[in-house]
Parts: C-alpha cells; structure tokens; sequence
C-alpha cells in the first residue's frame, strides 16, 4: 500500500468531512430512458401491439423517481476501510490515549481487561484455539490484518452507539487493543502507515487460494460419445431422491 494512495483516499475523506452539511443538493435532473427501454415496455403494455397503451401519467421519458444523492450522503457511506489500508483517514493515537478511552466506552461490556463480560465478546486471548472445539477468535488468534480492526471499531462500536467515535479515537483504540493482545509495544502510535506495517499473528493461518480446480472443458454438443452408446445407468427417481409423479403437489408422497 503505497503512503501516497494513503493520502489520496485520506484527503478524499477529510474533504468529505469537511463538506458534510455545507453542501446542497444539486438540481435533480431526472435521468432519461434509453429509448430501447422505452420501446419495450410499450410492446409488453400492448401485449405486442394487441390493445392500446394507456397514456402514461408522466411525460415518457423520465424514470420520475429518487433524488441524486449528494457528495455529503455518498461520503456518509463510503467508510470501508481494505485489508492493505486504503480508506484509512488522516489521523493517529497511542496505547495509552486508547487506554482510557477504552475504559470509558468499552470495558463495561468487553471487561476491564478485554476478558469478555457479560456475555459480550472477549478481545484478547484465544491464541491457538482454532483447531479445538471452542475457538476463540479474537484479533490475537483469527484475525489476518490489522487495518480491518479499525474498520471494525470504527463502523460497529460501541455497540450502543456506533459511528461515534473520531478517527483519533479509533487510531487509539486500535492501538491498546493491538497492544492488549501483545501485538504492538506500548510505545505504539497507530496511523495509516504503521497500521498497515502490523503483521498480525495469524495472518499465515489464512488460505488465500480458491482450493477449487478451474474448468476450462468447452461443451461437447454432438459425436461426444468416446466409446459405444451413452446408456442411462441410473436417476435421481431409482435413488429416491424425488417424487416419481410430477402432477400437482398434493400427489408427490413419498415418491408414490
Ligand atoms: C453494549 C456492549 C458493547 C460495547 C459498549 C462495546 N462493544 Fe464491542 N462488541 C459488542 C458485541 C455484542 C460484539 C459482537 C458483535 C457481533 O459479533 O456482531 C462486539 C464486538 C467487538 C469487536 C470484534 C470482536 C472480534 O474479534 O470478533 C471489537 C474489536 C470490539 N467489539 C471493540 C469494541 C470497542 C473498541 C468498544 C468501545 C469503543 C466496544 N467494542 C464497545 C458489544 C459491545
């Protein structure tokens, strides 16, 4: 992920911030139809050209629906922020800036020690758990980048309030709870850059490869036999697998 890119999507969302309110909706310009839609939706009124089309109750043209969204409502929208970091915004905060944010917005449901409470999910802990019965997952056993927390907090918690919290805030608590997990030194001051830098403990645990063979057979359409006559062997009815009737329903019992 190239620090430029950073900045690039970083400023994009700063400006978008920044606009958020300020901005007013442009003119709504009504989008025309294509004229092939157009077209078609008469033939299917008339029932192709059996009966006169109603006139419509709009002049034709113009779908006549919605409202163009404004750059404020998209940029409210785009918050993904990708594994390799890109949509991270401006913005920074230490393990012990995190610390007592934590304490203050989490801890009563994630415990004081990221131990889980209350039924609510622990934060830490679970390392080499994911070959037992009881997996924890947490970002010290499961999770393959550390880009994604940040995501994470920053669109789903707290969890009583999400979209809460400023970047800074977020930087901050991914910070602590990256050091929580014994992933980053207490030193550890969370941007974009060293986010992306993180190496996660499990990110090797993962398979990024589609195990599926790739097909590339073309299909055979006639002379495809290799050898002899096809023969039926066997069908989904001798297996028992569907109804032996295909009427109505109410008569497909048990395949009888
Ligand atoms: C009201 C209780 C509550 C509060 C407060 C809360 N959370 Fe959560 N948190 C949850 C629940 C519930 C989940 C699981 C949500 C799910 O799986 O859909 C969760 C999941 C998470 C996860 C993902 C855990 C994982 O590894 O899958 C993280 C990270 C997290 N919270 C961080 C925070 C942070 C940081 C704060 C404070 C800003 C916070 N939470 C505040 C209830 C809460």
């Amino acid at each position: 992920m190239s620090s430029f890119l950073n900045r690039l999507f970083g400023a994009a969302v700063l400006i978008g911030v920044g606009a958020h309110g300020a901005l007013a909706a442009p003119p709504f310009k009504p989008a025309p139809i294509p004229a092939t839609d157009l077209s078609t939706w008469n033939a299917e009124a008339s029932d192709f050209g059996k009966h006169p089309v109603k006139k419509p109750l709009h002049v034709p043209g113009f779908y006549k629906i919605g409202t163009a969204p404004t750059p404020a409502q998209i940029t409210g929208w785009t918050i993904t922020v990708y594994p390799n970091g890109v949509g991270l915004p401006p913005g920074q905060g230490t393990v012990a800036q995190g610390e007592k944010i934590y304490g203050q917005n989490c801890a009563m449901c994630h415990g004081t020690f990221a131990e889980g409470k209350n039924g609510y999910p622990q934060l830490v802990g679970g390392v080499g758990s994911l070959k037992s019965a009881t997996q924890t997952k947490t970002m010290g056993s499961y999770w393959p980048f550390a880009n994604t927390v940040w995501d994470y907090i920053n669109r789903a918690m707290p969890f009583y309030a999400p979209h809460t919290l400023k970047p800074d805030q977020v930087y901050a608590l991914t910070a602590y709870l990256l050091n929580m997990n014994g992933i980053v030194h207490s030193s550890f001051v969370a941007n974009a850059q060293s986010l992306a830098d993180v190496k996660m403990p499990d990110r090797n645990g993962w398979n990024w490869k589609d195990p599926r063979p790739a097909t590339h057979n073309i299909a055979c359409m006639s002379n495809c036999a290799r050898s002899g006559t096809p023969k039926i062997t066997s069908n989904a009815v001798t297996m028992n697998l569907t109804p032996h009737l295909t009427g109505p329903v109410d008569h497909m019992k048990n395949g009888k």
